[in-house]
């Protein structure tokens, strides 16, 4: 038998076959938390393919995500990659349709995206993202708005203000302390990738990429270490207190981002005890729909991206993973065989009406089906009997309490 792939997942239903299995119900239950706060913002859901063009990522995603990429080149000799982050494809489909929406556009995707990276806690080889994004909004309000999203996801998910925190950051205050310490600012792309390592970096190699430059790491390590907020941090925060969650934000220089787009306000999503690697990660792009449209249209942008394997790791720690059980309505239990016509047609009529029904297929014993019932976690048994006059009636168990009721066939539905 082969294997699968390393870095990719086989996603099972609950309960699981072993304790380090993916959970295909926790994946259902992050989609759908992600899905409703989305709407609630007023988010509306796009996609886009997981196959694109090579050149969409590389002059556009920056150095670190180039190096993971998937490519191949396809048999009609184009050079393609599976999408290693949702950003650049939906630039590229504002940028080709902007002129059909009414701007601020708010959007939101849950794309599969796949990184050839080396496997470790937190990273694998394929992740689901989610990822929102405002099109056409410099203000920001737009970013607050985002990450007052971004908080009420986590927060839909059950995680409060003592386990995570939104480290907001700045390309805007890092390119200005760059120009002030007489930085080239051709290079300042290079000068922010040392920053977004100077945490898992060896001082001395950080030191030694900084005098390059021309800056020396005493001087970035106080900036980071005052972390006074620049105007638009400011703003961003009286924003977010005004909502009431203040209490999730902390001004931190350490955070930069990796990629190369970000413009403005950037920011990261980490569990409060520093136990994990990031859970999300966003920030402004001004920029970017101006390159992937070759300069034909000129659109402010801004989003964060989520992704489900930190997120479901942190969950599980914090004991936040609901019990997937009681999704079956009733197990109608066939214990006459004489009955097995009648008990057909009543699955049907329940499943019409839109329950979760469950029965034996073939003939088996009244206790096994029993167990069976309680093994799935069903909320109740129905059971088909005939009375003496030959009328049919529904023996409705509720499971947790064990009580029951005698009904005609056409009352277990409401039963239910
Ligand atoms: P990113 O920081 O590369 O940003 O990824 C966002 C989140 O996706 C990370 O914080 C992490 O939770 C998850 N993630 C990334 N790579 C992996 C991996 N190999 N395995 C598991 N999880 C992973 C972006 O991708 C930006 N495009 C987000 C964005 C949207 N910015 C603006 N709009």
């Amino acid at each position: 038998m082969s294997d699968r792939l390393p870095g990719f997942r086989d996603f099972y239903p609950e309960p699981l076959p072993a304790a380090d299995a993916w959970s295909c119900d926790l994946r259902q239950h992050l989609f759908e938390r992600w899905r409703d706060t989305a709407r609630r913002y007023g988010f509306r859901e796009y996609d886009g393919p997981p196959l694109e063009p090579l050149e969409l990522y590389t002059n556009k995603s920056g150095a670190e995500i180039v190096a993971q990429l998937f490519n191949f080149t396809d048999k009609g000799d184009r050079a393609v990659a599976l999408r290693p982050e949702m950003t650049p494809t939906v630039a590229r489909m504002i940028a080709s349709t902007e002129r059909a929406y009414r701007k601020p556009v708010k959007w939101f995707s849950i794309p599969q995206l796949f990184r050839y990276e080396k496997q470790q806690k937190g990273r694998l080889r394929e992740h689901f993202q989610l990822n929102c994004d405002i099109f056409g909004e410099a203000d920001v309000s737009a970013d607050a708005e985002i990450i007052a999203l971004l908080i009420d996801v986590l927060r839909a998910l059950g995680l409060t203000a003592d386990d995570f925190v939104i480290r907001l950051s700045s390309r805007q205050a890092w390119q200005r302390f760059f120009a002030a310490k007489g930085g080239d600012p051709a290079r300042a792309y290079d000068f922010y990738q040392v920053v977004d390592k100077i945490d898992r970096e060896r001082p001395e190699v950080s030191a030694e990429r900084l005098t390059a430059l021309g800056i020396r790491l005493e001087e970035v390590q106080a900036f980071i270490t005052a972390s006074v907020p620049e105007p638009e941090l400011q703003a961003v925060l009286d924003n977010l207190s005004a909502r009431g969650l203040g209490e999730f934000l902390k001004v931190d220089y350490g955070v930069i981002r990796g990629l190369a787009y970000y413009t403005g306000v950037v920011f990261e999503a980490f569990d409060r005890k520093g136990e994990f690697r990031a859970i999300a990660g966003g920030g402004r792009y001004d920029q970017l729909i101006h390159q992937v449209s070759n300069g034909r249209v000129n659109l402010p942008a801004l989003g964060f991206g989520m992704g489900d394997v930190v997120l479901a790791e942190l969950l599980k720690a914090r004991g936040l993973v609901p019990s997937f059980a009681g999704r079956v309505a009733a197990v109608v239990l066939i214990e006459d065989e004489g009955l097995r016509s009648d008990s057909l047609r009543l699955v049907q009529t329940l499943r019409e009406a839109g329950h979760a029904i469950e029965y034996a297929l073939t003939p088996s014993k009244g206790d096994k089906q029993f167990k069976r019932a309680l093994d799935l976690g069903a909320l109740h048994t129905v059971r088909l009997e005939r009375a003496a006059d030959g009328a049919l009636m529904a023996r409705v168990k509720e499971l947790k309490t064990r009580t029951e009721r005698v009904l005609t066939p056409a009352e277990v539905s409401d039963a239910l």
